[in-house]
C-alpha cells in the first residue's frame, strides 16, 4: 500500500503525525505496539498488542467538522469487508463504532494549522485480538475486540489496508452523500440520551443529526444541537 508507516513501537501514531505534518495528504502510520494512546476528552487508550493503531494525515480535507463521523462509517465498512457474513455494527455518536454494545474502536481527530494549511489527524484505534480477561483486568466493561464480540479475529494487515482505503475515499465525499447511511447506523437515535459536558451533565432525547454533524436532541427547554469536541453521549441508563 502506498504512503504507509508501519513502525515496531510508537508513544502515539497521532503524535507521530503532528511531528511529521510534512508528510503528504493521506500517508498513513501504524504501529505493532502503541505505548501512550490517547483518547477523547484527555482519556488514554491502552494496548496490549491485541489493538491496531492507526493515523491518516489529511490535508485541507473538506468539511472538517464532519470527518468525524465519516471515518466512523469508513471503519464500519472495513471491518464489514473482512467477513463473509458482517456482524452488525453500529455507531455510537459521534463515531463509537459498536457491536452488540461493545465498542470496539475509538477515534480521535485532531486538527492543526500547518503553515497556510490545516492538518488533520484521523487517529483511530481497533480493538481486533484481545480477550475477555484483558477488558475485565482494564476495567473496561463496555469494550470488547473484533474477537470477543464476532468470534473471529481478521488480519492484521487486511483490516489495515481497507480502514486506509475507506478513509481516504471518504474523506473526498461530501457528507451529504452519507447522512443517510449515518443515520441509519446510528444507535442513539430516538434515544434518551444524557449530554456529559465541561458544565455537567443533562438529559435528552437524540432527535436526528444535522449537515453539519451535530446531534440534534429534544431537553426539557426544546430542541439544541450539540458537536463532538465539546461533549460525550451515554444512555440513559447504560452505555448506549
Ligand atoms: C476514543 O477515546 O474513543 C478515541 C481513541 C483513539 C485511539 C487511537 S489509537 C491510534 C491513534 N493514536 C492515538 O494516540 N489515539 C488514536
Amino acid at each position: 500500500m502506498d504512503n504507509l508507516i508501519s513502525l515496531e513501537e510508537v508513544d502515539s501514531t497521532n503524535n507521530y503525525l503532528k511531528a511529521h505534518c510534512e508528510l503528504s495528504d493521506g500517508t498513513a502510520v501504524t504501529a505493532r505496539v502503541q505505548t501512550a494512546g490517547k483518547g477523547r476528552r484527555g482519556h488514554s487508550w491502552a494496548d496490549n498488542g491485541g489493538m491496531l493503531p492507526l493515523s491518516i494525515l489529511l490535508k485541507d480535507p473538506p468539511e472538517c467538522e464532519t470527518l468525524t463521523a465519516r471515518v466512523g462509517l469508513a471503519v464500519c465498512a472495513a471491518i464489514a469487508e473482512m467477513y463473509e457474513i458482517p456482524p452488525d455494527i453500529g455507531i455510537k455518536w459521534p463515531n463509537d463504532v459498536i457491536i452488540s454494545s461493545h465498542k470496539v474502536c475509538g477515534i480521535l481527530c485532531e486538527s492543526m494549522r500547518f503553515g497556510a494549511s490545516t492538518a488533520v489527524i484521523c487517529g483511530i484505534g481497533i480493538n481486533i485480538s484481545q480477550d475477555e480477561n484483558y477488558f475485565r483486568d482494564a476495567g473496561l466493561p463496555n469494550a470488547g475486540s473484533l474477537l470477543t464480540l464476532t468470534g473471529f479475529a481478521p488480519e492484521r494487515g487486511s483490516l489495515l489496508e481497507a480502514v486506509v482505503r475507506e478513509v481516504r475515499n471518504r474523506a473526498a465525499k461530501p457528507f451529504a452523500d452519507c447522512l443517510d447511511e449515518y443515520k441509519r447506523k446510528l444507535l442513539n437515535l430516538g434515544k434518551s440520551v444524557k449530554i456529559l459536558g465541561a458544565d455537567g451533565e443533562r438529559a435528552a432525547e437524540a432527535v436526528d443529526v444535522a449537515p453539519n454533524g451535530y446531534l440534534i436532541c429534544r431537553g426539557e427547554n426544546g430542541i439544541f444541537e450539540v458537536g463532538s469536541g465539546e461533549v460525550s453521549v451515554r444512555g440513559l441508563n447504560g452505555y448506549i
